[in-house]
């Protein structure tokens, strides 16, 4: 039931706070500091090199997972969509752990991959929002998402949910493998722990990027920019907004802007930047300027130290909380979907049933 929301994804956008809240429950011990994983039958600590398969929006929380487990517990990670992986012969070193993450189980083209893995010795592990899917039987580490069921064609909710559990994985990983200190982990369960209370502060901007929407409706392209592990995320906006509005958009590493899609960008086309402060956020002002010498417009999606240094110049800025750079991709993706929500009903699609999508990709 959709209760007092419009659409189904409204509502789904909505329960984030509640649902990842509910995920993280089964994946930290607050009193403890601790990330706690369902029991694990093989040695973890032994796995030293990780595969990552999906597809879509899930296959994005994958790309941000490949940055956590890269950076805290040394592990290379391989990452491919299944589509791809599975017809291109993949080397498959005995030893290895290969992810699937879905928010069905029951993807066409992520279980053919899950399959060819397992027949190829890959311990498999499976972040799965349907606990009674196909992914979830075959799984031999299951690792539920706990975001109810997900109605809305466009993933939302499922994909904060993944991003809760594999933030949790990687740290549970990094501790296996000796790469984190008990008082990294601590820190670490901390900053999850304010998750859903940011990601309520970012819902709390809803009604502005209702009004942003009519800024970005009349556009034929839109381009969608971000570094480090909110790069995926400047993806995700690109997809949500093609899917439910039909205006097209693609999403770019800040830094590779200049090796091409520049020559797109004029008046008409609004970039959308996803910046909190930190490291990389000097990189992508250089990047804001080279936009704005073409006449670009931007919105800005950063914290108030973002904002105050680059906001002014821009078409439109959201503030978002102040967050360990660790938890912003979760934060940043509330942002992302209100803007494609609002925007589609500006241009009054269907947008719980886009066209020529199915909720479940079950043909390859
Ligand atoms: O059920 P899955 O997570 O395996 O589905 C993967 C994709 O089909 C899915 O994420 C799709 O891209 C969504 N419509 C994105 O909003």
């Amino acid at each position: 039931e959709k209760g007092n929301y419009r659409h189904f994804m409204q509502k789904e956008i909505f329960e984030q706070p509640t649902v990842v809240a509910q995920t993280l429950r089964s994946y930290l011990r607050p009193v403890e500091q601790q990330v706690a994983l369902p029991q694990i039958d093989f040695d973890i600590s032994a796995i030293d090199r990780v595969t990552i398969v999906a597809c879509g929006t899930s296959y994005y929380a994958g790309l941000v997972a490949k940055y956590w487990f890269e950076r805290f517990a040394r592990v290379p990670v391989d990452i491919d969509y299944a589509s791809e992986f599975r017809y291109r012969d993949p080397v498959l070193q005995p030893g290895g752990l290969a992810l699937f993450i879905s928010q069905s189980g029951e993807t066409a083209d992520t279980l053919a991959a899950l399959r060819h893995c397992k027949a190829n010795g890959q311990t498999i592990a499976v972040v799965v929002n349907v606990p009674t899917s196909s992914m979830a039987r075959e799984a031999d580490l299951l690792l539920p998402t706990h975001a109810g069921p997900e109605i809305g064609v466009a993933s939302t909710k499922a994909f904060t949910c993944q991003l809760a559990v594999l933030a949790a994985l990687a740290a549970h990983f990094a501790v296996k493998k000796g790469q984190m200190s008990r008082e990294e982990e601590a820190a670490i369960v901390h900053h999850l722990m304010e998750v859903p209370a940011s990601l309520n502060e970012a819902l709390s901007h809803d009604a502005e990027i209702a009004a942003m929407a009519h800024l970005i409706a009349p556009a034929r392209d839109v381009l969608y920019l971000g570094r480090g592990p909110d790069y995926p995320l400047a993806l995700e906006g690109a997809l949500k907004l093609k899917e439910i509005s039909y205006i097209h958009a693609e999403g770019y590493a800040s830094g590779e802007m200049k090796h091409g899609p520049i020559a797109l960008i004029d008046e008409a086309v609004p970039v959308i930047v996803l910046a909190p402060s930190g490291p990389l956020f000097e990189k992508t002002v250089s990047n804001m300027e080279e936009v704005r010498a073409r006449g670009g417009k931007i919105v800005l999606i950063s914290d108030a130290e973002g904002l105050a240094e680059a906001g002014e110049g821009c078409m439109a800025t959201i503030e978002m909380p102040k967050v360990h750079p660790l938890i912003a991709p979760l934060v940043y993706a509330v942002p992302v979907q209100l803007l494609a929500y609002h925007t589609a009903c500006v241009k009054g699609t269907d947008v719980d049933q886009p066209r020529n999508l199915a909720k479940s990709v079950t043909v390859e």
